[in-house]
Order: C-alpha cells, then structure tokens, then sequence
C-alpha cells in the first residue's frame, strides 16, 4: 500500500538508501533535509528545512499531512562537535520530528538511535552484561553523541507512554549497525574515511564499533517491513538492525580477546561469523532478514 512519507536526513548516507527504498517501493516519499542529495531520486519531494527549528518543523509537517514518518537527520558520528552541541542538536530535532509528526496526525513514527549507545569504548573501561548484545540490556552511553541518541529512544517511549497502548500513534527506535552504502562495497571511503577492505584487513580500524555493520539498503529493507508491521510492534520498542555476521575475517572469539582482553571470557561464545550484536528481536517481531553480507557485496579481494 502506498503512503505518504516523511524521510528526515533524507541526502545522508543511510538516507540516500531510505529514500531510494521507500520509493522503488512505491511509497510518496518527501525528504527534509537542511541539504540537497548530489544524486536525487526521481520522483521525490526534496525540501530544504532546518529541523533545529520547531515552529518550521511543525509548519511543515503540517503541510504534508504524513502518515508515517523516519528521521535520520543527526549530527552523526560521536565528537564531530562540542559535547554540548551535540546533545542539543540530537535532541531537539528528535523531540521536534516526533511532537510534529503527532501534530500532524502521522500513525507510526521511527527514529534513529546508535548502537554506540551501548557504551563500548568507553575510556573509562566497558564490560557487558553479556555478548551479544541485545535490546534487554541496560545502555551506558559514555559521550554526547550517545546520550543524544538514548535520549532520542526515551522521547520515542515518551510519546508512546502519552499515547498508551491502544493509543492511535505508534513509535519505535532503531540502532542502525556501522551503515554501510552499496558506493562503499567498490572502495568508497565509509563514514571513518576508511575503505571496508582496510576495515576488514586491520581489526583495529573496525574494534571500536565491535565489528558491527550493515548495508544500507538492508536498513531501509527493515523500516518498510517495520512501518508494515507494526501491528506487531509494542509501542515505543527498540531494535538492533545489523548483518548477520561481523565485519572481521576470523571469528570474534578470536579477535576481541587481543584487543579487549577484558571481554575475553563473554566473547568466548561469538563463534564462526557471529556478530557481537543480536539482530533476533528483529527477526521475531516483524520477520526481517539481512541480505546482504561483506562476504557477498564487497568488491575487491582480501
Ligand atoms: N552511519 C552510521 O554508521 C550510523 C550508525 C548508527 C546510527 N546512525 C544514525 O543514523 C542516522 C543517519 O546517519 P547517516 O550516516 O546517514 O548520517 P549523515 O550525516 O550522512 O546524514 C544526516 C543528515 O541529516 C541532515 N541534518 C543534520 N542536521 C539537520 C538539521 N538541523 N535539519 C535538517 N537536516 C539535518 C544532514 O544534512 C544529513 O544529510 C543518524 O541519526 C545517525 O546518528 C548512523
């Protein structure tokens, strides 16, 4: 079924792929984004906006009466801008995009969250309740861009607790693994100016996002099977969306021990290609499935 819907960070890296999916699947797409994609989808609405700006915000959403709304737009790699800037501007856009799209009468809201907000990395040392990750377990994020990003969930849950269960608007957050944009598989920098290859052929490069990714076209995959079904979905839920295996060419097990030989005991069980992150809940609640692989989509050989 067609819908109108509103992508925000719509010319960013996953969005770009977002935008392209929700399209080819024949949904009315409109991107609102502070800046123009480079390469635009035919058929799509670009508008140019400040999402910092809630009366704009509002206005706007106003305007395009959506029925469903995915925001991406972030500042979004940790310390790209002062740890004060970074929590305001993460915030505020998510509290913007959510209290908007309810005004507007949108039905089902999802926003972006992180994986980082786990707390991996932390200089002040990190040890998990267990590994793999998955949604019941505790974040501790130890920098802004992280915070942002659990607070973004939480507003998520707020407007779902407002609502109530039966309540007539849906939201939902998600923890897009390191994306991954089909450019990048051919020797596009990725998000760390770094190739896949080099990611893949030094564990250090990929150690601080445990070895996490995911193809972006895999994610926009999971909000089309997720805005379907979210009949299925309790309000306010969070969801890891990552590859099935893990961006490394020996098994975790292996790996994480040399370099975080804290983790050396919880590791232990992150056999074959396993990935320190589970996507299960995902699989469970709305069928969703990663197609795509390193191991099938990169192009030059290790
Ligand atoms: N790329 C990853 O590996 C990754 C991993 C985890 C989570 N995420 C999250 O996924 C989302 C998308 O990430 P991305 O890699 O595509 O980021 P990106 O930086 O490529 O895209 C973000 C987009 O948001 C837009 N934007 C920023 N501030 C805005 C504002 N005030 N008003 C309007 N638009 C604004 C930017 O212009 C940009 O096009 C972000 O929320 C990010 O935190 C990304």
């Amino acid at each position: 079924m067609s819908e109108k819907v509103i992508i925000t960070g719509g010319s960013g890296r996953l969005g770009r792929a977002v935008v392209q999916g929700f399209a080819t699947a024949g949904h009315e797409v409109i991107s609102l984004d502070r800046e123009l994609p480079e390469d635009p989808v035919s058929g799509v609405d670009y508008q140019i906006i400040d999402l910092m700006d809630a009366g704009t915000t509002h206005a706007e959403f106003k305007k395009i009466s959506p029925q469903a709304v995915v925001s991406l737009a972030a500042m979004a790699v940790p310390f790209m801008a002062p740890e004060e800037v970074l929590l305001k501007t993460n915030t505020t856009i998510a509290h913007n995009v959510t209290s908007a799209a309810v005004e507007a009468g949108a039905t089902r809201v999802i926003l972006a969250s992180s994986p980082s907000i786990m707390g991996y990395g932390s200089p002040g040392g990190w040890v998990p309740e267990k590994l793999p990750l998955d949604e019941s377990q505790t974040p501790r994020p130890w920098h802004a861009y992280g915070l942002s990003k659990y607070v973004a969930e939480q507003i998520a849950a707020m407007f779902a607790a407002k609502m109530g269960p039966e309540g007539q608007v849906k939201f939902a957050s998600f923890r897009p693994c390191f994306v991954i944009a089909q450019e990048e598989w051919s020797g596009a920098p990725t998000q760390q100016g770094h190739t896949v290859l080099e990611r893949l052929k030094d564990p250090k490069l990929s150690a601080p996002a445990l070895f996490n990714y995911v193809d972006a076209r895999d994610v926009a995959d999971f909000l089309l099977l997720l805005l379907q079904r979210f009949d299925r979905v309790e309000n306010g839920s969070v969801f890891f969306v990552g590859a099935k295996d893990a961006l490394a060419t020996r098994p975790l097990a292996e790996i994480i021990p040399q370099i975080y030989p804290e983790l050396a005991t919880l590791s232990s069980t992150l056999t074959g290609d396993s990935p320190a992150f589970s996507i299960d809940k995902a699989r469970r609640v709305i069928g969703w499935e990663p197609q795509r692989s390193w191991r099938s989509e990169l192009q030059a050989k290790l």
